[in-house]
């Protein structure tokens, strides 16, 4: 057994955050009971040192300093399974992995992968959570780009930022995701001034058209208004997602609810009641439910107490819009 000192050594070395003395000490318990001719604890100790030491820390990008707090960088763990969507939709983003999995069989035969994608839809419908997907799935890390901030009143620096991105795009690979795109040429551009946001975007579509990385590029928007022609040209692919159907929002309660589910449920009037909300909102309808049962000592969500929760997000969602 590991002698006090060392226990006492290893649980100080825990608590003062410093991984690396923490990993040593663990290493000098393995040497010890070594020594003691525990072999097999030794070889235990340090495979779970190895394993622990490989996990991979957060991305760290070699940003210019320019734009270190425009991109945020993630490696997330998102399957496609949570993604609730029309199979017409789920094919095309389908497509787009398998595209991008055999990209050198396609530059074989001189064509490109699918890799420019615009995300068109209402707000909560799943395009952030598409992105996020696609990188888990392509094993890259997402690298999101905060439209609104690099978006400047000066013409001259937005430019150069986009710049430097795009180098970035060149450079590190990875699934780039231009997060609320409306914010070049939508209602929330500064100043209201239409005609310096019409430039930052023609940037951009000069940008994106130049662009020749094997990188996944990716622009969300909710603003149908920013859907001219120039833009789509610049597109492999433009998906409109949209507010779900009834046999999406069961799909997507059941996946929610999944363990709290009760076999006895009445689905009609729970269907009737999402009508109108968003994923997300259905989503947070689900979640809300949950809670309440937990806190409550109960099982299971029974439909009248989810039909409630829905009904609270409907009023908000009048309210909102009212
Ligand atoms: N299609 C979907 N299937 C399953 N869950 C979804 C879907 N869409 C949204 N959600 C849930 O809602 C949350 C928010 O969705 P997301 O951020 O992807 O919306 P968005 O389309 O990017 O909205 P916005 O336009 O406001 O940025 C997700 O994290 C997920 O929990
Ligand atoms: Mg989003």
């Amino acid at each position: 057994m590991a002698t006090a000192e060392q226990i006492k050594s290893l649980i100080r070395s825990h608590f003062s955050d410093d991984a690396e003395r923490f990993f040593t000490m663990a290493l000098q318990v393995a040497a010890h009971e070594a020594g003691q001719g525990h072999g097999a604890l030794a070889h235990e100790i340090r495979d779970i040192v190895d394993k622990a030491r490989k996990k991979k820390g957060p991305v760290v990008l070699k940003f210019p300093v320019d734009i270190k707090g425009l991109v945020l960088s993630e490696e997330p763990e998102l399957s496609k399974a949570t993604l609730v969507m029309p199979a017409f939709l789920e094919q095309r983003i389908e497509r787009i992995i398998h595209e991008f999995r055999q990209l050198h069989k396609l530059k074989n035969y001189g064509l490109t992968h699918r890799r420019k994608v615009l995300l068109i839809g209402p707000p909560g419908t799943g395009k952030t959570m598409t992105a996020r997907i696609l990188a888990h799935e392509l094993r890259l890390p997402l690298h999101t780009i905060q439209v609104d901030r690099l978006v400047t009143k000066f013409m001259g620096e937005t430019g150069a930022k986009l710049r430097q991105i795009f180098d970035l795009i060149q450079q590190e690979s990875g699934v780039y995701l231009f997060d609320e795109f409306d914010a070049i040429g939508g209602e929330r551009s500064l100043d209201n001034d239409v005609g310096e946001m019409r430039r930052v975007l023609n940037a951009f579509l000069q940008f994106i058209e130049l662009d020749t990385s094997d990188n996944m590029i990716i622009a969300a928007t909710n603003s149908p208004k920013l859907l001219d022609r120039a833009l789509f040209r610049r597109f492999d692919d433009v998906l409109y997602y949209t507010l779900p159907e009834p046999e999406e929002r069961k799909r997507l309660m059941q996946n929610v609810l999944g363990m709290f589910l009760p076999r006895k449920f009445v689905w009609k009037d729970v269907l009737e009641d999402s009508k109108g909300l968003s994923h997300s909102e259905i989503d947070q309808a689900c979640r809300d439910a949950v809670k309440e049962i937990i806190l409550k000592d109960q099982q299971t969500v029974s439909d009248s107490l989810l039909r409630q929760m829905l009904q609270e997000r409907q009023s908000a969602h009048t309210k909102r819009k009212g």
